[in-house]
C-alpha cells in the first residue's frame, strides 16, 4: 500500500520509518531541503534508539523515501499521513498552522479517494475543520473527489518511539467511514494480530483521547512529586511509597518516579492545550489546571533545595549531569533544565554540564559561555565543582566512580532529583546527599 507521511520530525519519522517496517510503501515530505538530503543519505537528524537501523535498511529496501515534493506523493498515495508539529501558542491553545498548511496542499493535489489520518495531537473538532478545509478547496477547483479523515493520535514516548509503536498498548482510531475503517484495519494488521487492541470510535473520541492520556500522565508524575515533597516534610520516604501504592493493580507502578518535574515536547504543551480546551467550553479542568502550576513549583522547588543546602551560591560552581527533559533523548524542550540551570546561573559563578545526548541541543539554549561550559564526562562536569546534580536519570550515571568525583571536588554536595542512588552510599563517600522524597 502506498503511503505518505507529512513531517519529518520525531513522530513522523518513527511512523514513516515502522509503517514501512510494516510492509508499506512510504514517502516521508518535509519542506526542510537540508533534512531531507540528510535523511535520503541515510543520516538521522535525532537521536531515537532504533531509528536509523530502521530507516537505513528501508531506503536500502526502496520501502522508504525522503522528499520535498508532496504533489507526487499525494498523487500516488492511498493514505496520507499528518504528522506535522502542533505548537503551543501563548494562550495554552494549539498552532494549527502546519495542520492547515498540509490539508491546504492535499487538497491542491488530490486526484482521487484518499484517507487523510492525522498523527499530530490537536485539539477535539481538529478533524472535522481538516475536512471543510479540503472540502473548500476542491470546491474552488471544481472537483467532487471523496476522502476520509482518520484520528490515529500516537502514543509513543520518545527513547523508546519506535518500539511504542510495533508493541503498543493500544492503537486508537476515530473514523467516519467503513471503508477507512477497513483500510486502516489493514495497515495494521500485523500489529493488532498480536493481541493488541484496537478501539474504534469516532473522530473527537479518538482527539479527546490522546489529551485525556497525556494530561493523566502529568497528573501522575506531579501526585508523586507532590507526595515526595511532603515525605521529606514527615520524615516518611517515597520510594516505598510509590513501590507500595504500585502494586495495587488499579494503580500500577508506572510514572510514580518523582523527579524535578515533567518536561519534553508533549506533557507541558498538551497540559495547557486540555486547560485552554477547558475554559473554552466552560468546563475547566481544575485538576489539570493545577498540575501545571505545581509542576512550576516543582522546578523552582528543586532550584531552591540547592541554594538552601549550599547557602549562598555566589562563586560556586555547579556540576549538572542530564540536561535532557528525560533519558534516552537529545531533546531539550520544556526540560526542567532549562529553568533550573537558567536560575542557578543567575548566582553561580560556572554551570558545568555533561549530557550523553544533549550537548549539541544543549549548546543551542545553554549559549552563555561565560556561564555554562559543556564537558566531555561525568568527571570533568563535577572536576572543582562544589556541588553535583543529577537532573536527568541516564544508564551512564548509575555507576559513576564515586571516589574519582570526590578527590576530584571542591566541596561535596551530591543533589540526586532522579533518586539515582542510595543515600547511605553517597553519604558513605563523604559527600552531603540530597535526593527528592526520602
Ligand atoms: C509522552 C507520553 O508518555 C506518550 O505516550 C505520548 O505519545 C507522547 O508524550 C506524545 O504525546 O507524543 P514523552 O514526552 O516522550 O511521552 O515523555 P514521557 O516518557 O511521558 O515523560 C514525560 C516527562 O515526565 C519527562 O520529563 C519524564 O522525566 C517525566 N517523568 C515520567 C517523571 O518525572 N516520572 C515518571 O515516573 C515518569
Amino acid at each position: 500500500m502506498k503511503i505518505c507521511v507529512f513531517g519529518a520530525g520525531y513522530v513522523g519519522l518513527v511512523t514513516a520509518a515502522c509503517l514501512s517496517e510494516l510492509g508499506m510503501d512510504v514517502t516521508c515530505i518535509d519542506k526542510n531541503e537540508n533534512k531531507i538530503a540528510f535523511l535520503n543519505e541515510g543520516k538521522v537528524p535525532i537521536y531515537e534508539h532504533g531509528l536509523k537501523g530502521l530507516i537505513c535498511k528501508n531506503l536500502i529496501n526502496r520501502t522508504l523515501n525522503f522528499t520535498t515534493d508532496p504533489k507526487k506523493s499525494i498523487e500516488a498515495s492511498e493514505v496520507i499521513f499528518i504528522a506535522v508539529g502542533t505548537p503551543p501558542l501563548e494562550d495554552g491553545s494549539t498552532n494549527l498552522k502546519y495542520i492547515i498548511q498540509v490539508a491546504n496542499t492535499i487538497a491542491n493535489y488530490l486526484n482521487g479517494y484518499k484517507i487523510i489520518v492525522i498523527k499530530s495531537t490537536v485539539p477535539v473538532g481538529t478533524g472535522e475543520m481538516i475536512k471543510k478545509i479540503i472540502n473548500k478547496e476542491l470546491a474552488a477547483r471544481k472537483k467532487e473527489y471523496s476522502f476520509d479523515v482518520v484520528s490515529n493520535p500516537e502514543f509513543l514516548k520518545q527513547g523508546v518511539a519506535v518500539n511504542d509503536f510495533m508493541k503498543p498498548d493500544r492503537i486508537i482510531l476515530g473514523v467516519e467511514s467503513e471503508q477507512s475503517h477497513l483500510i486502516m484495519r489493514k495497515i495494521y494488521e500485523s500489529i493488532t494480530s498480536k493481541n493488541i487492541p484496537l478501539i474504534v470510535t469516532n473522530i473527537r473520541t479518538a482527539e479527546m483521547i490522546k489529551y485525556a492520556s497525556n494530561a493523566f500522565l502529568a497528573l501522575k508524575v506531579t501526585y508523586i512529586n507532590e507526595i515526595a515533597n511532603l515525605c521529606e516534610k514527615v520524615g516518611a520516604n517515597v520510594l516505598i511509597v510509590a513501590e507500595a501504592m504500585g502494586r495495587d493493580s488499579r494503580i500500577s507502578p508506572k510514572f510514580l518516579k518523582p523527579g524535578p518535574g515533567f518536561g519534553g515536547s508533549c506533557l507541558p504543551k498538551d497540559t495547557k492545550a486540555l486547560v485552554n480546551m477547558g475554559n473554552n467550553y466552560g468546563e475547566p479542568v481544575s485538576l489539570v489546571q493545577q498540575t501545571i502550576v505545581a509542576n512550576e513549583k516543582q522546578k523552582q522547588r528543586v532550584v531552591d533545595k540547592v541554594k538552601q543546602k549550599i547557602g549562598c551560591l555566589q562563586g560556586k560552581t555547579i556540576g549538572v549531569l542530564g540536561i535532557t527533559f528525560k533519558s534516552n533523548t537529545d531533546d531539550l524542550r520544556d526540560a526542567p533544565s532549562l529553568f533550573i540551570l537558567n536560575s542557578l546561573a543567575k548566582e553561580a559563578v560556572k554551570i558545568k554540564i555533561f549530557d550523553p545526548q544533549g550537548e549539541k541541543n544543549g549548546r543551542l539554549i545553554f549559549s552563555d559561555t561565560q556561564k555554562f561550559y559543556f564537558c566531555k564526562s561525568p568527571y570533568e562536569a563535577v572536576e572543582h565543582a562544589d556541588a553535583l546534580v543529577i537532573l536527568t536519570d541516564w544508564e551512564d550515571f548509575k555507576n559513576l566512580d564515586l571516589l574519582r568525583i570526590k578527590n576530584n571536588m571542591k566541596d561535596y554536595y551530591f543533589f540526586d532529583f532522579r533518586n539515582m542512588y542510595e543515600p547511605d552510599l553517597i553519604e558513605q563517600y563523604g559527600f552531603h546527599y540530597f535526593g527528592i522524597g526520602r
